[in-house]
């Protein structure tokens, strides 16, 4: 069911498909930045602007994409070779709305290799298999929906330990576990996909794009799966090692302390 919300400080009315706390999705989680678990929300997004990322991720796909370990086909750092995607990234009113889903301030994920991706899902190349970010927050902007069946975001509805079991005992999941969020065009999915268990519906026909944008929350910017294993085992030359060593030191760590002196973690 549709409903419309109505944002603090805002004047824009919205149509949500789907919203989630985490307690709701994954049960009683305590590393979190925010209740949210997720929310599938009419974007408003200017869809000519999206359109020229779509049609410059399709040109560079020969050139630039590559198979990562979570699937087949995508572009790493698109933003330094798709200007306009950093039009997305800078866009302060599109930030504050997503911060009205969180409740608190958030920041671009400031790793460049690990901030946005463009990921071409199909029958060739293949989908999302199961995991859980490492990326404390993501959102998912469809660029192309074509014919697509299959596709569907589809999230273990409980922790992500029990759904991993359960895939080694029986091979897959049963529906009743599953939420699945059909993706639309013109619509974000927006949330904490940490420590949740979730995929892309192998696709049967048709095909995807989406574009993936990484936030971090500025007050606990510690609450980040991101580890130097997972992030080399994608990007081995491990050239950015230097940048993520530098925000633990400047930022990580102070915000930590100071919420381990308070008592807040
Ligand atoms: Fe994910």
């Amino acid at each position: 069911m549709q409903i419309t919300l109505y944002l603090k400080n805002s004047k824009i009315a919205m149509n949500i498909i789907h919203h989630y706390t985490r307690e709701e999705l994954i049960g009683p989680s305590f590393w979190k930045f925010s209740d949210l678990g997720m929310v599938q929300f009419q974007n408003n997004y200017d869809q000519a602007l999206l359109d020229t990322i779509r049609r410059k991720a399709i040109a560079l796909k020969n050139s630039l994409s590559s198979p990562s370990c979570l699937s087949s086909s995508y572009i790493r750092e698109p933003h330094k070779h798709i200007i306009e995607i950093n039009e997305l990234l800078e866009d302060k009113e599109r930030i504050a709305r997503l911060e009205s889903f969180v409740g608190n301030s958030l920041e671009v994920y400031p790793l460049s290799i690990a901030r946005c991706f463009i990921h071409f899902m199909n029958p060739n190349d293949g989908s999302l298999f199961w995991h859980s970010d490492a990326v404390p927050s993501l959102e998912i902007i469809n660029l192309e929906l074509s014919d697509v069946v299959g596709g569907e975001m589809q999230i273990y509805k409980g922790s992500e330990d029990e759904g991993r079991m359960e895939l080694v005992k029986n091979g897959k999941i049963p529906e009743e576990k599953l939420l699945t969020v059909k993706p639309r065009l013109e619509y974000s999915v927006f949330g904490q996909f940490t420590r949740t268990l979730h995929r892309t519906r192998p696709i049967e026909s048709g095909s995807r794009i989406a574009l993936l944008i990484a936030y971090r929350s500025k007050e606990k910017p510690y609450i980040d799966d991101n580890t130097v294993w997972f992030l080399a085992a994608d990007n081995p030359r491990m050239e950015w090692l230097d940048d993520f060593t530098q925000d633990i030191k400047s930022t990580k760590i102070p915000a930590y302390l100071r919420d381990k002196q308070l008592g807040v973690i």
